[in-house]
């Protein structure tokens, strides 16, 4: 299983200045099985940046693209419309208990503004078959309505739960926005839920984005004797990469003794893009 692992794309006045054809020339050379795009694919959450998102996608050369939304696709009432309309269209979880709910606006009024739907939240799971195996994604949705901090709603935590136990599958890997094991001046409040959930349900890695920053860490848990891994990849075309430059990353034989993973740092010239790649662990 080789995945693409890209992260803010951030279409609209964050968006970098570089050639994009460039860069889809480069991720398509890499023939993923699966792309994880982990969030944050807009600016301002504005339907054109939502449509340059679709465009983009679909010149990636690979049949199973999966995207989630990050803090900046929420800025919007009409985000999750939007997310569905360009993005991903599929089922939502719903919260198991909608009455004891946490999260901020999770539902908006309805008798207060004219929108399609009055749910925020785009948690969906998604299975794909690679190379013989099962794999269950799921796809979760930290970003808070209109704030850049994040927040994953207990309900939905167990709603999902709920769905994984009527499903089969081989290996589950989780997709968040904001890190769950690492923070920044935005971070994930409440990660203890999500890490603990990932944890419970035997998921096998994390993939987010979010920080701009390339991060990659492995946790251990003693006491349940259980562990995952946690990738986080920085920006792929944002203008703000104040830390790091622009990057995505691969897996190639994801989670096999032939695994092989490489960060792709970018930065654009007078006549391109120019390329660095860093194997991890060599
Ligand atoms: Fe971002």
């Amino acid at each position: 299983m080789d995945i693409l692992h890209i992260s803010d794309i951030h279409f609209g006045p964050y968006h970098w200045s570089a050639d994009d054809s460039l860069l889809l020339d480069r991720l398509n050379a890499f023939k993923a099985d699966l792309v994880f795009n982990t969030g944050d694919q807009t600016s301002d959450s504005l339907q054109g940046e939502f449509e340059e998102t679709r465009a983009f996608l679909s010149k990636l050369n690979c049949p199973n693209i999966v995207s989630i939304i990050g803090n900046h696709d929420k800025y919007s009432r009409r985000s999750h419309e939007m997310f569905r309309e360009f993005i991903h269209d599929g089922q939502l979880i719903q919260p198991k208990d909608p009455s004891k709910v946490d999260k901020h606006k999770l539902f908006l009024d309805e008798t207060k503004m004219n929108l399609d739907s009055y749910f925020t939240d785009v948690n969906y799971l998604r299975q794909i078959k690679v190379d013989g195996e099962d794999i269950l994604l799921v796809c979760i949705d930290t970003a808070l309505f209109q704030s850049d901090f994040g927040l994953m709603e207990e309900q939905i935590l167990r709603s999902l739960a709920d769905e994984m136990t009527k499903l089969t599958y081989d290996r589950a890997l989780l997709l968040s926005h904001h890190p769950i094991l690492s923070t920044d001046n935005d971070p994930l409040i409440s990660s203890r839920r999500v890490t603990d959930f990932v944890l419970d349900q035997g998921i096998e890695a994390v993939f987010c984005g979010h920080t701009h920053e390339v991060d990659i860490v492995k946790l251990s848990d003693l006491v349940r004797g259980r562990g995952f891994r946690q990738f986080t990849s920085g920006s792929l075309s944002s203008a703000n990469v104040s830390r790091d430059t622009n990057m995505f990353c691969t897996y190639e034989n994801f989670g096999t003794p032939a695994e092989v993973i490489t960060i792709t740092r970018m930065t654009p010239t007078v006549d391109g893009l120019e390329f660095t790649e860093t194997v991890v662990g060599r």
